[in-house]
């Protein structure tokens, strides 16, 4: 297993645990450039996927998201390897369809603050299915709605990060808007099971195909729920809700119950004391 990284948001801490294991190794290099290993299989991960992080050189994060994939796609091709792409329920935009089935073509903004990720991630599936039609790559692209569990960056600025960091502390928890707004949110564990599946189906199959955990929570009901879950004397504060916020967001995950025989197996309430677990360790 060949670990490849430039830790731009990762940390070399979060894999320290696997080092001294005889089939790890680890590697930093930027995906924007070419990388000539030898592989069986890619799981193309890279890119920042929070708003601080992504908006910090939006340049950048088109670079990771086309170049990267320009670059793992032309791996894959030369070793002949199988490459799963990372892509994200933000193709879907600001949806007016709900829940999001994978037919469904979104609603994008192309020059908004967002549109560096989301058009990123919209090109980089382009490429992936153009070097399936015209060079018969082996594919795979799952589009991952909220993911999270312990590692994540502390301050990045994610939804389950801010609240739990925020409870932790002890300080008022934000909620941009009136917190009437809806997500789901899948623990790492149940994405990185779903992610192994898709890569094990035959070649025929190249997604793309949700993953996510379409149980539906206002941010309102998390701020409560982590808020109990850390015994927390946290208050709520409101702001004004960004740019292209979705409202809705919520896979249809028939298709990988379907073809995966998969479904989420850790609910929030479980996802979240892990991971509160994992930050208290961090305070
Ligand atoms: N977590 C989610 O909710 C979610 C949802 C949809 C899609 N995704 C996708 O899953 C992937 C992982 O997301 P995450 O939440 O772990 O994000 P993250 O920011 O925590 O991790 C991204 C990783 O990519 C590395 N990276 C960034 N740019 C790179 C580059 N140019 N070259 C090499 N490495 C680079 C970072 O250092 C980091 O280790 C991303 O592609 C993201 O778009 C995540």
């Amino acid at each position: 297993m060949l670990c490849v990284d430039n830790f731009f948001t990762g940390s070399k801490a979060n894999v320290a645990h696997l080092l001294k294991h005889p089939h790890f190794e680890l590697m930093r290099h930027d995906v924007t450039f070419p990388l000539y290993v030898e592989v069986d299989e890619i799981y193309n991960l890279a890119c920042p996927a929070s708003p601080i992080h992504y908006q910090f050189d939006p340049v950048q994060t088109t670079k990771t998201s086309v170049h990267g994939a320009i670059n793992m796609l032309g791996l894959a091709k030369r070793v002949k390897a199988k490459i799963l792409q990372a892509s994200t329920s933000e193709v879907y935009g600001d949806p007016e369809v709900h829940p999001q089935p994978e037919g469904y073509w979104g609603r994008v903004n192309t020059i908004g603050p967002r549109s560096c990720y989301d058009e990123g991630k919209r090109c980089a599936e382009t490429l992936f299915f153009d070097y399936w039609r015209q060079h018969r790559l082996r594919i795979k692209v799952v589009r991952i709605f909220n993911t999270y569990g312990p590692r994540m960056h502390p301050n990045d600025g994610r939804v389950v990060s801010n609240f739990v960091m925020q409870a932790l502390k002890g300080e008022d928890i934000t909620i941009y808007g009136d917190g009437s707004q809806t997500r789901s949110f899948c623990y790492v564990d149940d994405l990185i099971e779903a992610m192994i599946r898709m890569m094990a189906t035959s070649d025929g199959f190249t997604g793309p195909i949700n993953i996510g955990n379409p149980q539906e929570f206002t941010i309102r009901e998390l701020a409560e729920q982590v808020i109990r879950l850390t015994g927390s004397q946290s208050r709520l504060t409101f702001k004004p809700l960004p740019a292209d916020d979705p409202k809705q967001r919520r896979p249809d995950i028939g298709l990988a119950k379907e073809t995966l025989g998969w479904s989420p197996t850790i609910d929030l309430a479980e996802g979240l004391e892990r991971t509160i677990k994992y930050f208290r360790g961090k305070l």
